[in-house]
């Protein structure tokens, strides 16, 4: 774990928000000081507000004027063992994961290679300026070992858990009910809690688990209310038929999971497209969270998520990049596609709702938002900064905008790893080599 370092003041743009916002007028939802700051001690936000009024004689000033200081951005969904998979050519789910994911992820066993991947991991996430992840790991015990090792040194709040597959997968990429279970639970009692480390039970999907892994998985949650459960569910249409052949007992593939006690508040069900009328009733209820993976959904062909349909019954839902079915590491890039998913069936993101969406909303959803996602004294000193014009394209389409919304909705579209000029995780400074005009260090 790094040392948190002295006081610091970081001063530039700040935006913060306090509940989502209902549209580009609804000033209530958030604080904007445009010559703002942030008292960063202990690893902790101490104090957020105007430059004048928080400067302190003799602390360190970091000055990142005149970009943003936002909270940190939080992925809901990735997975951790397929950094080689992105942009794997050609295939739609099932064939995809047969031909080019399930392969790669046997790699996996060898704890060199998990241990290194989850350096390149972890550095790919902060450059894009990302802070909170949730991630599947392997198979491998040990993938969520090195996943969660490396996580612990760089001080990060990440959540993740190996998965758990006996069947419908190539040699050394099955556990057992029984070894799926034991793996889990020793990785809940090693990882969860400890540090900003947090565990999500994850049975992958229906189709790689039987009846009694899911049984298994069911037992984890149910002795462990205080874990996550992550899992994928109606991605895609071939794979909707196949899980109902599998399960032919249950009303949907929903059930599935209900049966075995896996959908609630702290269930995150990827994608969750093709999605039935009692599923979506029964996910409202619940207050699960569907997990929109805009990158991913285009990617594979697997369809469009009906976002403004089910908010509209109530539901929480979360968005994330789905590496390496995604195809960016950036959630600014993550709200490009899913805006345009959003426009082809009539429905709007706007950007201060895109920027809660990926900080605040994702907290939210995760019931975290006292801790991460937010800016607001006493919260883990996670802060992205944001260049509008870090690129030519940017710069010059920057010198039009006129509104906070407009040039947030330029790094909504257009911005990507090259707009984050610095990272804070728990206050401590991610990249080195930040241009020389981003962050002057001097004595106020
Ligand atoms: N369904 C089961 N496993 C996976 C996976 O690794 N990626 C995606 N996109 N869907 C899945
Ligand atoms: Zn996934």
């Amino acid at each position: 774990m790094t040392v948190s370092g002295p006081k610091k003041l970081l001063r530039g743009r700040v935006l913060n928000f306090h509940a989502e916002p209902v549209d580009e007028n609804d000033t209530d939802a958030y604080d904007y000081f445009e010559d703002g700051a942030l008292v960063v001690s202990g690893g902790k936000i101490e104090a957020i507000g105007d430059y004048e009024t928080l400067r302190q004689p003799g602390s360190v000033e970091v000055d990142h004027r005149p970009h943003f200081l936002m909270a940190g951005f939080i992925d809901t969904h990735i997975h951790f063992p397929q950094v080689q998979v992105i942009a794997s050519w050609g295939d739609q789910l099932l064939d995809w994961l047969n031909n080019y994911t399930f392969p790669e992820e046997t790699r996996f066993a060898d704890h060199g290679h998990a241990a290194d991947m989850a350096r390149a991991f972890f550095d790919i996430l902060t450059g894009h300026g990302t802070t909170t992840a949730m991630s599947f790991c392997s198979v491998h015990a040990g993938s969520a070992e090195a996943y969660f090792t490396e996580a612990a040194r760089r001080n990060m709040c990440m959540v993740g858990g190996k998965v758990m597959m006996d069947r419908n997968a190539p040699d050394g990429l099955r556990d057992t009910p029984q070894s799926g279970y034991d793996d889990s639970k020793a990785l809940i009692q090693r990882w969860h809690g400890q540090g900003r480390a947090q565990y999500a039970i994850s049975p992958r999907f229906a189709i790689t688990s039987t009846h009694e892994q899911m049984e298994m998985a069911g037992a984890l949650a149910s002795e462990h209310p205080e874990c996550f459960i992550q899992t994928h569910l109606s991605e895609n249409k071939d794979e909707i038929a196949y899980t109902k052949s599998l399960y032919p007992e249950a009303r949907d593939y929903l059930d599935v999971y209900e049966r075995y006690g896996l959908v609630g508040p702290k269930s995150f069900l990827g994608h969750a497209i093709h999605l039935e009328e009692r599923e979506i009733a029964s996910i409202a209820e619940r207050g699960a969270h569907p997990v929109f993976c805009p990158t991913s959904n285009l990617f594979l062909g697997s369809g469009l998520f009906d976002d403004g349909g089910l908010r509209a019954e109530g539901i929480g839902n979360a968005i994330a990049t789905d590496i390496g079915a995604g195809t960016s590491y950036s959630m600014l890039q993550t709200l490009n596609e899913g805006y345009k998913i959003l426009q082809l069936q009539g429905q709007k993101l706007h950007p201060l709702r895109a920027f809660h969406w990926i900080t605040r909303g994702n907290a939210a959803s995760l019931g975290m938002e006292d801790r991460i996602g937010t800016l607001h004294a006493g919260s883990d000193a996670d802060i992205v900064v944001l260049n509008a014009s870090a690129t030519e394209a940017t710069a010059l389409r920057s010198k039009r905008a006129e509104t906070l919304s407009e040039e947030l909705f330029i790094l909504q579209i257009m911005g990507d790893d090259r707009a984050v000029e610095q990272v804070y995780v728990a206050g401590q400074a991610q990249k080195s080599g930040t241009r020389p005009e981003a962050a002057i260090l001097r004595s106020a």
